[in-house]
């Protein structure tokens, strides 16, 4: 199968191509890549592709995009926006399976995470539908931790708060981090064994405010500090990515009547896990042996972690889950604001599941679809 990609060098495509790598799905693939910076430059190894891929191509080039009989990108939308009406314009009947928001609520697209909505996609290539796209990394993360519930009609209501990891917001954002730390890190050495803790909080709380404490891509402080506000303001007091909870989590799940879904997204100075605190109002009595099993059923990658102060403390956390497939969750227990309520608490690695892993399995669908 001829197979065009865009957008392969940033962290999403990078992920991509190292999952692809590891499952050996270049095998079979005549892969061509597409730049819109460097074109005619050298490709990206694709160990088993069925041939050595030609210099990078121009990703304005819409001929060289449309001989291919899929194209995958992790561009951005900007680029979706640009490319794609042009190439369906010219009558394209390739399968388009995309990283970015542009097309997900678009009626002919279908947002794909398929452990839990594979009935779903297959619907869509029985329809001839074209446009694959992979859903919000938030809600993503959160299905393929509580699908079950939904599968088994057992949520009334569901609230997340959420404490999202900076690789959300992107690689130089991510990077930044990274420096933030570094910069209030220097404070460590600097004090004295007789500082008193207070004085060392002091000293970071003024070097988070000092101009020369780096910000410039973030714009504001995020190591050893929070930003309860994600994407754009929308007029109700909500920001897009609370939004999103709700909207596309109807759609992954192919609802008609919608769960109520919401909830704060909070960036915090994690790399590149996202976590998300639940609260659910069940929708019938359910005890918590039985609630448990249906969310390890959810999908072969759902973790359920025991609720005891170890396990929690050793798996339930990002530096636990980064770089991994598991998704993990637990904390989980009845609250006490109402005897349907539980909570829980669930995470995982921002990139894969989140981003890269349900468009990786997207292309193999499509694959097995047209028997390539
Ligand atoms: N909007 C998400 C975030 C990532 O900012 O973390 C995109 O899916």
């Amino acid at each position: 199968m001829r197979v065009g990609f865009v957008g392969w060098r940033g962290m999403v495509g990078s992920t991509l191509r190292a999952r692809m790598t590891e499952q050996k799905d270049w095998v079979g693939l005549e892969a061509s890549f597409f730049s819109t910076s460097s074109p005619g430059g050298p490709p990206p190894q694709t160990p088993g592709a069925a041939r050595q891929p030609p210099p990078l191509l121009p990703a304005d080039n819409l001929s060289a995009l449309s001989r291919c009989e899929a194209i995958v990108t992790c561009q951005g939308s900007a680029w979706t926006r640009a490319a794609h009406p042009q190439l369906r314009a010219a009558g394209w009947k390739g399968a388009w399976i995309d990283a970015a928001s542009a097309l997900r609520m678009e009626p002919d697209s279908t947002i794909v995470l398929d452990p839990i909505n594979r009935p779903l996609i297959d619907a869509a290539l029985a329809a001839g539908k074209r446009d694959f796209v992979g859903g919000n990394c938030t809600v993503s993360l959160l299905l393929m931790g509580l699908g079950g519930l939904f599968r088994a009609d057992l949520v009334r209501f569901l609230s997340t708060m959420t404490y999202q990891a900076a690789s959300g917001a992107g690689a130089q954002k991510m990077v930044e981090l990274v420096h933030q730390m570094h910069d209030l890190g220097k404070i460590g050495a600097k004090v004295a064994a007789s500082s008193s803790a207070l004085d060392v909080a002091e000293a970071v709380a003024a070097r988070m405010h000092h101009s020369d404490h780096p910000t410039g891509s973030i714009g504001y402080p995020l190591a050893g500090n929070l930003l309860p506000w994600i994407d754009a303001p929308l007029e109700d007091g909500r920001s897009r990515e609370e939004w999103k909870g709700q909207a596309e989590s109807t759609r992954i799940l192919g609802r008609t009547t919608p769960v109520p879904i919401d909830g704060l997204a909070v960036r915090v100075g994690s790399l590149r896990c996202h976590a998300q605190a639940v609260t659910i109002g069940l929708t019938r009595p359910a005890d918590l042996d039985e609630i448990a099993q249906v969310i390890q059923s959810t999908s072969p990658w759902t973790h359920l972690v025991p609720n005891t102060p170890e396990a929690t403390q050793r798996q339930l956390t990002p530096a636990a889950v980064t770089g991994t497939m598991t998704v993990a969750v637990g904390r989980l227990r009845r609250l006490h604001t109402a005897p349907d309520h539980i909570g829980l608490l669930t995470l995982g690695d921002q990139l894969l599941w989140g981003a890269a892993e349900p468009v990786r399995r997207m292309l193999r669908i499509w694959r097995e679809h047209t028997g390539q």
